[in-house]
């Protein structure tokens, strides 16, 4: 686990990019998409930190929360993936209902990028390797506690 402080929402964001970065480098799995699951309070900076990750990943688009359609997609022109999934679970009523809109087969392409807010919600259908960041409001209005399990 590692342990980042963020003093304000264009910390969160770089954070964000070094990830993306780093997981253009890594490459990781080969055989299905890379998954990165956000969960945190409501205003942790959940979406902030999926704008900063698209940042990192070459998208200018302006990437505002999928809340009412669960799902959005962009297109990447970056080595290795295809797509970016940004996905927000917190209205979802059932897995069920995710997995009616192509989630399974969303999740493995190895050509996609997957960011999932509130997946907690979510947990027992995502698989051992993804990326888990755990966003919590500190001290004071600005400051966030960012913690990365992989
Ligand atoms: N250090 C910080 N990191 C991220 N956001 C911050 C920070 N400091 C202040 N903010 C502000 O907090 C808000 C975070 O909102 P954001 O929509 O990213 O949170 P969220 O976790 O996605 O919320 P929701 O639970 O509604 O999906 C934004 O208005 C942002 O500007
Ligand atoms: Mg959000």
């Amino acid at each position: 686990m590692k342990k980042i402080l963020s003093q304000n929402s264009a910390q969160t964001k770089k954070i964000a990019v070094r990830l993306a970065h780093n997981l253009l480098k890594s490459g990781r799995s080969k055989s299905k998409a890379a998954i990165i699951a956000l969960y945190g309070d409501l205003g942790a900076g959940k979406t902030t930190f999926v704008q900063g990750f698209a940042k990192g990943l070459g998208l200018s688009s302006r990437i505002v929360s999928p809340t009412f359609l669960i799902i959005r997609n962009y297109k990447l022109k970056v080595k290795r993936y295809k797509r970016l999934y940004h996905v927000d679970v917190y209205r979802l009523h059932s897995v069920k209902e995710l997995e009616s809109l192509g989630f399974k087969k969303i999740i493995s392409d190895p050509q996609n990028i997957v960011l999932i807010e509130w997946a907690d919600k979510i947990k027992k259908i995502l698989p051992p390797d993804t990326i888990w960041i755990h966003l919590e409001h500190g001290q004071n209005e600005k400051r966030r506690v960012i913690r990365i399990y992989n």
